[in-house]
């Protein structure tokens, strides 16, 4: 059985591949210091799971925590979520994003050449994109300066992978470029938990909805589309979750690939809390209010490249996830 190590394992996304791989017949080692998750998720992850994976509480930061790892097991692949992920904290505090997730990056992929995995796949976001020209996005659209310190260690972690790359590495890599992951996993034992006032559109949705939060502002209504409000390509995590399974079973013959992932579809602000309201039954309470900077019009992605190179495509619709985000936020109050 493969050994998949899967740094951040016990996040959002990351907990959901960690459920797909043991589904494929994977044996994930994760390895989380939960600084910025919850035993919550790895609970639910035993109850998904039992007892198919192990978990190491280890900061990727510290390097030779990381080597001991490799020393002791052999980790065939490499899955890499571990990192800061929160645009509006990275332009407050830079350095610790910088640290954290170009540090822990570098630590990883010094360990995959050093014990010669077979393969890297590195979370990757649409924001290295940046404003793009086009509303729809292909992988070779040009990347563009992104707006925050936190897109920033995506563009420059893609920058660190394809300089490594320029010499022949022992293992191949992929950057999967998400656009907008939302929702839950259906049995409402993992999902996401934000830390804190939620950045995101959808757990400020659920959040109202189970009346943690008095409204939601919609963030700008004047922006040049057809119902003014931006739109994103949501698509639901487990399909981002079996993205990673596919791009680990990828036999492509480049040593190193990007992918798109997303579902080749936008939807506006407006349109996620209607949809909302349609599933959950509830009268969600909004507000109109002002732009957020740094918020680009409109963007989604062209999904035809993973269709056809890793035969993946997302399977769940944006209503599935509204669903299984609005079965977790009920779930975690039953939690409290
Ligand atoms: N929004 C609101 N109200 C809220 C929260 C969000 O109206 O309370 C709107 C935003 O203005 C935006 C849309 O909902 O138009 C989506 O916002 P999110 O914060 O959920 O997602 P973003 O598209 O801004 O950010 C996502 C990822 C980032 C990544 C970025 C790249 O969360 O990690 O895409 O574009 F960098």
């Amino acid at each position: 059985m493969k050994k998949i190590l899967v740094t951040g394992g016990a996040g959002y996304i990351g907990s959901h591949t960690v459920v797909s791989l043991v589904e494929q017949g994977y044996f994930p080692v994760i390895v989380d210091d939960l600084r910025n998750s919850s035993l919550v998720l790895l609970e639910g992850l035993k109850e998904l799971c039992g007892d198919r994976f192990s978990f190491l509480s280890i900061d990727i930061c510290e390097k030779s925590h990381l080597f001991s790892v490799f020393e002791s097991r052999a980790i065939d692949a490499v899955i890499h979520f571990a990192a800061y992920k929160s645009v509006g904290e990275s332009c407050d505090v830079p350095l610790r994003y910088y640290q954290n997730n170009l540090i822990g990056l570098m630590n990883v992929l010094e360990a995959c050449q050093t014990f010669k995995v077979e393969k890297f796949v590195f979370s990757s976001s649409c924001t290295v994109y940046g404003e793009p020209e086009v509303r729809q996005v292909f992988e070779s659209t040009p990347k563009r300066l992104p707006e925050s310190p936190y897109g920033f260690t995506k563009w420059m972690g893609e920058q660190i992978i394809e300089d490594i790359h320029r010499n022949p590495q022992p293992f191949n890599t992929l950057c999967l470029r998400y656009f907008n992951p939302i929702g839950a996993h259906p049995s409402g034992f993992i999902g996401e938990l934000p830390v804190g006032i939620p950045n995101n559109l959808l757990p400020y949705i659920t959040q109202t909805a189970a009346g943690i939060r008095e409204h939601l502002t919609v963030f700008g209504d004047d922006y040049p589309t057809p119902d003014g409000t931006c739109i994103r390509d949501y698509i639901h995590v487990c399909d981002v979750a079996e993205a990673h399974v596919r791009a680990l079973q990828h036999e492509g013959s480049l040593p190193l690939d990007v992918f798109n992932i997303g579902t080749g579809k936008g939807t506006s602000v407006l349109e996620m809390v209607r949809s909302f309201m349609d599933v959950s039954g509830l009268n969600l309470p909004y507000q109109l209010g002002a732009r957020r900077p740094g918020d680009i019009t409109e963007i989604f992605a062209n999904v035809e490249k993973s269709k056809r190179e890793l035969g993946w495509t997302a399977q769940r619709s944006v209503e599935d996830a509204l669903r299984d985000a609005w079965n977790w936020e009920q779930q975690l109050k039953q939690h409290d």
